[in-house]
């Protein structure tokens, strides 16, 4: 399983780099403007500063939202740098730039998937990355993990390459249940990460072995 943080943070960005797990970088409009990284130029140079910072693919998200528009961002984006995925919405114009894409060999992450049947069409179009929004279907009483059992059904049924990235992931347990499914990808806070390193059985033994090195030394 791929591990992807989801954030525009550099910090936490080389954070998870150093601890060595760390496969790519995800981010998002909403992300970028908690950063406070606005205005187009900025935002290009902050793509390329999360690529010098981390080794894996890193998803740019096009803002327009007609054929046109996202095939010209898109293309200003992926020239930026080899990391650069191109991420693209889940809407009738989109599926037609995944396409476009996947003809020209430009790595796609296809973003705002909440069904089985969107899923299937990202594949069909040739999205490298397929993006189910987890946590956001679980905020409105729907089972997300649900949704990434059915994809991954779905993707193997027809050995689809299409990865599946399970996003909007919030805690540890998200990240556990979408590897004992087999989602290929995860992307989440720094804190969905480093959680996993977490126990306190963990904590109390190592306390007990230094304690009891210290009486024989
Ligand atoms: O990767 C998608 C992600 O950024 C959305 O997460 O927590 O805003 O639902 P969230």
């Amino acid at each position: 399983m791929k591990f992807f943080i989801d954030t525009a943070n550099l910090d936490q960005i080389k954070e998870a780099q150093d601890l060595g797990v760390l496969d790519g970088v995800t981010t998002n409009p909403s992300l970028m403007a908690k950063e406070g990284i606005t205005g187009r130029e900025n935002i290009l140079k902050h793509y390329v500063d999360i690529c010098e910072a981390v080794e894996g693919d890193v998803s740019a998200e096009v803002i327009a939202v007609d054929y046109d528009g996202m095939v010209k961002e898109g293309e200003e984006l992926a020239a930026l740098h080899s990391q650069i995925v191109v991420k693209i919405p889940m809407i009738k114009e989109g599926v037609k730039a995944l396409k476009y894409f996947s003809d020209k060999h430009i790595k796609t992450n296809c973003t705002l998937v909440f069904s089985a049947g969107q899923a299937l069409l990202a594949a069909k179009a040739g999205a490298t990355y397929v993006s189910p929004f987890i946590g956001r279907l679980d905020d409105v009483s729907t089972d997300g993990l649900n949704l990434i059992d059915e994809i991954r059904q779905i993707y193997d049924n027809y050995a689809f390459e299409t990865e599946i990235l399970a996003a909007s992931i919030r805690h540890t347990m998200h990240v556990i249940d979408c590897a004992k499914i087999g989602a290929d990808v995860m992307t989440g806070p720094l804190s969905s990460i480093v959680g996993l390193l977490k126990h306190p059985l963990t904590d109390i033994g190592l306390k007990k072995f230094l304690e009891d090195y210290k009486k024989g030394n």
